[in-house]
Parts: C-alpha cells; structure tokens; sequence
C-alpha cells in the first residue's frame, strides 16, 4: 500500500508540473489542456489521486486529503491566472484599451522667446544685418568703460550687476558686443546680436534677474539719424505688421548722442488704447540712437569719417505683448502646458 508521505509528495510534484504547464501556456487551449490533465473530473491525475483516498487508512486520510484540496485550490487559482494572461487585456476589463487612437509623443517646441528672436533677425536680415554674438561673462571695460559709461556710473554699481571677480561682471546688456565686433572688424559693420544679460533686477512679473536682448549696430561713412529711423520703421513694421507706426522720444544712454526711446503702437488696438498699451496706444520697444563720438574714439575709429547707429531691446518683453502674457515669470517657468499654449505642441 502506498505510503501517506510519497503521496503527499506526489501533490506537491504534480502542483510543480501544474505550474510548469501553465507557465509555458500561450494560448486558451493550453490552459485548457493544462486543466484536463490535472484536475480535469475524468481524467485529472489530482482527481485520480482524490478518488483514491476513500482507500486510506483512518489516519492517512485527513494530511493526504488537506495536501490534495490545498493543491487542487492552487491549481484552480494559476489556471486562472493563465487564463486572463492568455486573454490579454479586454475592453472594459481596466487593461489598456487597444482600440484607442494613439498618443503623439511629445516633439518639443520652440520657446516663444526664441520665435521672436528669430524673426527679429530674419526681419533685420532682410536689411543686411548678420548675426553676431559675445561672451556673457565680460569685463567692465567692455561692458561699461569702452561704452562712455565710467565705473562711477550708477548703471556700474554694484548692486545692480552680478560681478564675478572685481572686474569681470555678467554682462548687464548686449551693448558690449558692439564694441568686440568694431574691434574684430572695419566698417561696413551691420549686425544683430541677441544673447542673455544679467541684473540684479527682483523677479516680478515685469522683471527677471536673467534675461534676453538683441542688440544692433551699423557703422559705415555717412550713416545718419535718417537711416536709423528708416531701419527701424522697416523693422518694425516686418515684425508687427504694415500698418505699424513708430515714434521717438528724445532720451539719453551713454553710448549714443541722440538717443532715443522708441515706441510702436499697440499691436493689440492698433493704437485706439487698451490695457497693453495702458490706455496711450504706443509701446515702447527699445532704446537707440547714434553712436556717440566717445565710443569710436575708445576703439581708435576715425569719429570724422564713421558716423553708426545702434539699438537694443527685450525680446521677452515683445514677446508678452505679441502673445497677450501677463507676467513676465510664466516664460522663465519650464510648466510645458504654458508653454505649448502659444507654440502648439
Ligand atoms: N543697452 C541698453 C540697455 O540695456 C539698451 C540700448 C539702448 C542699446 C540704446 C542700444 C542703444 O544699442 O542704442 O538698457
């Protein structure tokens, strides 16, 4: 008579096979067979082995009977488990659904303030202005001294730049690519250079310690005030549209004699008045003027013979009127949601 221990030792070798069996199952089929074969009613060796206990001693049965019902249970439960995993995920079943249309991926986008320096300088292009571009960490002889604006000038000060050592600073502004570019080369120079600067500004919603500007310069013999507004009417009038008119206001920077603030208006009323533009239907865009005698002079150019004029502006700041943004913040923030509002994603 067989002993109670090789037999439970059979259970637990036949529970083995069973779980073999239904790992290597691939279809519904084999899970199916797999369940025939072990505890199937006619011919399920677990069954077979069930049926036998009726001819087991008083004693035997009970261990032998719990180890077969514990195994049959088992078995039962990694049969289904087959089965589902053989099914794959069904509709409705909180599986993937695979009719569903696919997700495109993520392509990324251009940042708005890259779109707008970009169009700056395809619209300056267009006028024979070329790219060019300086260092961000500079001296304070090209950042302020070589520009007529003395140590002692509060704009050097301090506390309102990020100075890395004691005389080399974050650039505070473009400018000082004007001058690497007149001392690399002779005039005709006519160039667009846009590029981070640096100030020790709070960041509020119309200002950021870190902070795009273009810059633009042209040197030739004979350049006069009228090339300058013509330049930037044709400008602005590429970036904003035919209907743009400009203005200037009579202001003051070092580095230009005249100089001049310079308005557009309101791309968003036109000019009738609005909360853009605060009611006066201009905006202001940037600062320029002609390049003051001083500076040429600190670079060795012959102040009689070349006359220039330059420009600076915020591409940030045009790209919160073009794009309607409250607060100058939301670009500097990497929340892509934002971002692909304005650029598509
Ligand atoms: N560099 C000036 C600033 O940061 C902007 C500026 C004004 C640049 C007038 C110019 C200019 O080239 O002519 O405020």
């Amino acid at each position: 008579m067989t002993e109670p221990g090789s037999l439970i030792e059979q259970i637990e070798a036949l529970e083995a096979e069973a779980n073999e069996a239904l790992a290597g199952a691939a279809t519904a089929a084999d899970v199916e067979a797999a369940r025939v074969r072990f505890i199937g009613r006619k011919e399920g060796r677990l069954t077979a082995i069930m049926r036998g206990l009726g001819a087991l001693s008083a004693e035997q049965r009970p261990a032998v009977g719990e180890a077969a019902n514990r195994a049959r249970e088992r078995i039962t439960v990694a049969l289904e488990q087959a089965a589902g995993r053989v099914a794959g995920p069904q509709p409705g079943s909180g599986g993937p659904d695979l009719t569903l249309p696919g997700r495109s991926p993520w392509r990324g986008a251009r940042h708005p303030v890259t779109e707008v320096i970009d169009e700056i300088c395809r619209v300056l292009a267009g006028l024979g202005f070329t790219r060019a571009r300086g260092p961000e960490a500079e001296t304070d002889w090209y950042n302020f001294v070589a520009l007529n604006t003395p140590l002692d000038h509060p704009a050097a000060d301090m506390h309102d730049t990020f100075y890395l050592t004691p005389d080399v600073l974050l650039r505070s502004h473009t400018s000082p690519v004007q001058i690497r570019t007149m001392q690399r080369h002779r005039p005709p120079i006519r160039i667009v250079a846009p590029g981070m600067c640096y100030r020790r500004d709070p960041f509020d919603a119309s200002h950021a310690p870190a902070f795009e500007q273009l810059e633009g310069l042209a040197v030739d013999e004979g350049i006069t005030f009228v090339d300058l507004r013509a330049t930037l009417a044709r400008f602005a009038r590429g970036l904003f549209g035919p209907q743009t008119r400009v203005r200037f206001r009579p202001s003051f920077f070092p580095f230009t004699e005249p100089s001049a603030e310079v308005d557009v208006s309101c791309v968003v009323c036109g000019g009738s008045g609005c909360s853009t533009c605060k009611g006066t239907g201009w905006v202001e865009i940037m600062g320029a003027g002609m390049v003051d005698p001083a500076v040429f002079d600190n670079l060795g150019y012959d102040a009689e013979r070349y006359t220039g004029f330059a420009f600076g502006m915020g591409p940030a700041r045009i790209a919160l009127m073009r794009y309607g943004i409250p607060d100058i913040r939301l670009l500097y923030e990497s929340d892509v949601r934002f971002l692909e509002q304005i650029t598509g994603p």
